[in-house]
């Protein structure tokens, strides 16, 4: 079985720069979204810079049954994982008692139930591969988000089951990495009716420079990246800060912005 690195997300965003950052250092990929058009796009701007033709894969992983039409479509091609990128997820932006319940739990099912399947899914031949695991958290994950509850939470789980699963599968030559992005321009924002603060300018990176960071660090075996300077102060400023006062601060943003 010819290992490849399989990317969720790969038709937007900080997806398409990881796709193009994994393609780059030589990885094989598969490429997942649901999308068909845009992950074609990207396999033929890959093929056309001279690296080998990603595979494309049209798939909505918030289905319960996406990981069990994922796997045979592998195997089916004669590729394995030696690395799992969850990438793919969204955000709502609003009262959690008054957004769309459906919506919200399909977040849940992308943001938490899909990355936690794909995580545990191919832990064998990532281990023959000695590869890893970048789960795409969010600086999110480090406080409560009224105004985002659900999303917040979501990311917040993304870290906990990253870290532990760092430990877990440290034994076994498997790197397990969550990447915390903080503000970064992409179709996020309009899915969750949001807009990005003038004041998230000064922390903003582009999505390029995200998965970057991102690979580098799961290349290193880290646990926990968080991308940019900025976004690493305000994480340790946060262990400080009560979280009475930080949601408060947070719930003034919201409407506008939060940390995603
Ligand atoms: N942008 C930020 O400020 C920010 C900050 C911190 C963390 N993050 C996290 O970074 C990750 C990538 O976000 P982004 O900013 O790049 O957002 P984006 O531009 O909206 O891209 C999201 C990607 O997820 C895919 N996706 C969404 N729903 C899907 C589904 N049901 N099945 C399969 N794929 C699905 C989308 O593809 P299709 O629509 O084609 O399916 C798209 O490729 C997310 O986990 C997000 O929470 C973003």
């Amino acid at each position: 079985m010819k290992p490849v690195a399989l990317i969720t997300g790969a038709s937007a965003g900080i997806g398409v720069e990881l796709a193009r950052v994994f393609a780059a250092r030589g990885h094989e990929l598969m490429l997942v979204a649901r999308r068909q058009d845009r992950l074609t796009a990207l396999a033929d701007e890959i093929a056309a810079s001279g690296r080998p033709r990603p595979t494309v894969l049209a798939l909505d992983l918030e289905r319960r049954d996406a990981v069990a039409t994922l796997a045979p479509e592998l195997s089916a091609r004669g590729l394995e994982p030696a690395y799992v990128v969850n990438n793919a997820g969204f955000g709502l932006s609003g009262p959690a008692a008054t957004l769309g319940r459906d919506e919200e739990l399909a977040m849940i099912d992308l943001n938490v139930r899909a990355l936690t399947e794909l995580s545990l899914a191919f832990v064998d031949s990532l281990e023959r591969h000695r590869g890893g695991i970048l789960n795409v958290a969010s600086v999110a994950a480090f406080l409560p988000g009224p105004g985002m509850a659900v999303y917040y939470a979501s990311k917040a789980y993304v870290l906990s089951f990253s870290e532990a699963l760092h430990r877990e599968l440290a034994g076994c030559g498997v790197k397990v990495t969550a990447l915390c992005p903080g503000p970064v321009q992409t179709e996020f924002q309009a899915r969750s009716g949001m807009q990005l603060p003038s004041a998230a300018k000064l922390i903003e990176l582009p999505a390029s420079r995200v998965a970057r960071i991102g690979y580098d660090g799961l290349m290193r075996g880290r646990r926990v990246v968080i991308a940019g300077v900025g976004n690493r102060i305000a994480v340790v400023l946060m262990r400080f800060v009560p979280h009475a006062l930080l949601m408060a601060a947070v719930d003034r943003r919201m409407g506008s912005a939060g940390a995603q």
